[in-house]
C-alpha cells in the first residue's frame, strides 16, 4: 500500500466541488492565498493533499489530479456552520486579525472545532506513509499537530499559520488558549510569517503550559527559537510566504495576457489611469476605506472621473457569516454612492465585480493597472501585492500598500500607508497616480528584485529544511 511520503493538510483542498444548477458537478480552483501559494509547490512534489471539498455533506473518494493525490474530508452542514463559519471564521479569524471585528466565543463551536480537527488528524494518519512528513496548514487546524502525533509518533510534523498570530493580550482572551497552544506544540516546527508572531507564541507556550525555552531561543528568521516538550524539541520561527513568481512573470508576458490587458483598458474607456483592488470580500481587507479615499479625491477634484477608472474585484467569501454580509452591504453602498455622483452613462467611476476571476484574467488586470491598491487593516502576508509586482516585467505600475500587511516588511519601495489614516491614503493615491515614470521604474525594479528572488519555492524549502526533512529535495 503506497502511502504518501509528503502530505499537506489544509481545511480546503486546492479545488472546490461546485454544484451547478442543472445538478452536474465540476471542480474549480479554491479561493485564497494558501491554495495559490501551496498548490504549485505541492504539484511539483507529487504529494498528497488532505482537505475539505468546499461543500457540506458530500462524500468523495480519494482521487488523483495530475500526479497530486487529493484526499477529501467530509464536513456535515452543522460542522460547516460551527467549525468553519463559526469557530474558524467568527472566532479565530477576527481574534487573530487584531479584533477588527468582535470575535464570538461559543462553546458549541469549540466542540465542533475539536471534533473536526480530530477527523483531519485521522485522515492524515491514514494517508501518510511510514516516517512521512506531514505539513499542517493554518488556523482552522491548530489542534491537528498534537492529535496526529498521538496517532502517529513516527511522522515529522510541521505547522504553518497563514494569518497573523495575534499580540498576547488578544490571544489571552480566548477561553481555549491553552488547548490551542497544546495543539500546536505537537509539531516539530511551528512557523509564522513574522518574527513577532513567533515570539508571541513562545511567550504563550511558556506562560500557559510552562514550557521552557531550550538554548538560544528567540524566534527569528532562519534561526528558529526552540521550546522543550518532554524529550522533544519544538522549533518556532518566521517564514514569510510568497508566490510562484516566475510562473506569473511568464504568464504575464504571454501574448494572450498582454492582448487582454490592452482590451481591458479599452473596455474601461481608455482612461489615463487605472486603479485596481483585488481581494476576497473580507472586512480585514480595507476595501471600504480605499473606496472612501477615492470618493473624497473625486469630491475634492484632486482626481477627475474622466481620467481615472477604479476597478475593484472582490471574490465572494464566507457569505453566510454576519460580518461578511455587513461588509458586502457597506461596500456596495459606497460603490453605488460614488457611481451615482461621479459616473456617466456607460462610464461608472468604480467598476465593481463580486466574482472570482481566473489566473490569466487576473494577470491581465494586473498588467492593465497603473496603481494597485492593497489596504488591509491587518493581513498575515497578502499575496496579491506580490502577484501584481510579478506581473510588471515592463516596470510599469505603482503599488500602494498597507503597512499592516506582512508583505510591507519586504516591499519597502511601495507607497506604504496606514489604512486608518484616510488623508494619508489619499496622498499616497495621488502620488502614485502622478508618479514620475523614471521614479516608478526605480521603485518597481526594487520590488521585483525582492519578489522574484523570494518565491514560494524558497519559502517552502526553507520551512522544510528547518523541519529537517528531505522532502525539499
Ligand atoms: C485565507 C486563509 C486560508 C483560506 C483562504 C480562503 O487565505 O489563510 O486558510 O483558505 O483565506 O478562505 P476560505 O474560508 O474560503 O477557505
Amino acid at each position: 500500500n503506497a502511502r504518501a511520503e509528503f502530505v499537506v493538510v489544509a481545511n480546503r483542498l486546492p479545488v472546490d466541488l461546485e454544484r451547478t444548477a442543472d445538478g452536474t458537478q465540476r471542480w474549480t480552483q479554491s479561493p485564497g492565498g494558501l491554495v495559490s501559494a501551496l498548490e504549485p509547490f505541492l504539484r511539483s512534489r507529487k504529494g498528497a493533499w488532505v482537505g475539505w471539498p468546499g461543500v457540506p455533506d458530500v462524500e468523495v473518494d480519494e482521487f488523483s489530479d495530475e500526479g497530486l493525490v487529493l484526499h477529501p474530508v467530509t464536513l456535515t452542514s452543522d460542522e460547516v456552520r460551527d467549525y468553519y463559519e463559526g469557530f474558524s471564521n467568527a472566532t479565530l479569524w477576527p481574534l487573530y486579525h487584531d479584533v477588527v471585528a468582535r470575535p464570538v466565543f461559543d462553546r458549541g463551536w469549540w466542540e465542533s472545532y475539536v471534533r473536526v480537527n480530530r477527523r483531519f488528524a485521522e485522515a492524515s494518519a491514514a494517508v501518510a506513509g511510514k516516517g512521512a512528513t506531514v505539513w499542517v496548514q493554518d488556523y482552522q487546524l491548530q489542534l491537528v499537530p498534537t492529535m496526529l502525533r498521538e496517532l502517529r509518533p513516527d511522522l515529522r510534523i510541521g505547522f504553518f499559520l497563514h494569518i497573523p498570530f495575534p499580540p498576547v493580550e488578544l490571544f489571552m482572551q480566548l477561553p481555549w488558549r491553552a488547548e490551542i497552544v497544546r495543539g500546536l506544540i505537537g509539531a516539530d516546527l511551528v512557523g509564522f510569517h513574522r518574527p513577532g508572531g513567533a515570539q508571541n507564541f513562545l511567550w504563550l507556550a511558556r506562560q500557559l503550559i510552562g514550557l521552557e525555552p531550550s538554548r538560544g531561543s528567540v524566534g527569528v528568521r532562519s534561526r528558529p527559537g526552540m521550546v522543550q516538550v518532554g524529550d522533544r524539541t519544538v522549533r518556532v520561527g518566521a517564514f514569510p510566504i510568497s508566490i510562484d513568481a516566475a510562473g506569473l512573470d511568464s504568464l504575464s508576458r504571454s501574448k494572450a495576457v498582454q492582448e487582454r490587458a490592452a482590451q481591458v483598458r479599452r473596455e474601461l474607456g481608455d482612461p489615463k489611469t487605472v486603479l485596481l483592488g483585488v481581494d476576497r470580500l473580507d472586512y480585514t481587507k480595507g476595501i471600504d476605506l480605499r473606496l472612501q479615499a477615492f470618493h473624497e479625491l473625486l469630491q475634492e477634484g484632486r482626481v477627475k472621473s474622466e481620467d481615472v477608472a477604479f476597478v475593484q474585484l472582490a471574490t465572494p467569501s464566507r457569505e453566510r457569516v454576519e460580518h461578511y454580509r455587513q461588509m458586502r452591504g457597506e461596500i456596495e453602498q459606497i460603490v453605488g454612492r460614488i457611481n451615482g455622483e461621479f459616473g456617466r452613462v456607460g462610464h461608472p467611476a468604480v467598476h465593481y465585480l463580486h466574482q472570482s476571476v481566473n489566473r490569466s484574467e487576473l494577470a491581465a488586470f494586473f498588467s492593465a493597472a497603473d496603481v494597485m491598491v492593497v489596504t488591509p487593516l491587518r493581513d498575515g502576508m497578502n499575496l496579491v501585492c506580490k502577484e501584481y509586482v510579478a506581473c510588471r516585467h515592463d516596470l510599469g505600475g505603482a503599488l500602494v500598500l498597507s503597512e499592516f500587511a506582512g508583505a510591507a516588511a519586504e516591499l519597502s519601495s511601495a507607497f506604504l500607508v496606514n489604512p486608518h489614516d484616510l488623508d494619508g491614503v489619499k496622498n499616497a493615491l495621488e502620488q502614485a497616480i502622478t508618479l514620475d515614470p523614471a521614479e516608478g521604474r526605480r521603485r518597481m525594479r526594487a520590488l521585483r528584485r525582492q519578489v522574484l528572488t523570494h518565491d514560494v519555492d524558497r519559502w517552502a524549502r526553507s520551512f522544510l529544511e528547518a523541519l529537517g526533512t528531505e522532502a525539499a529535495a
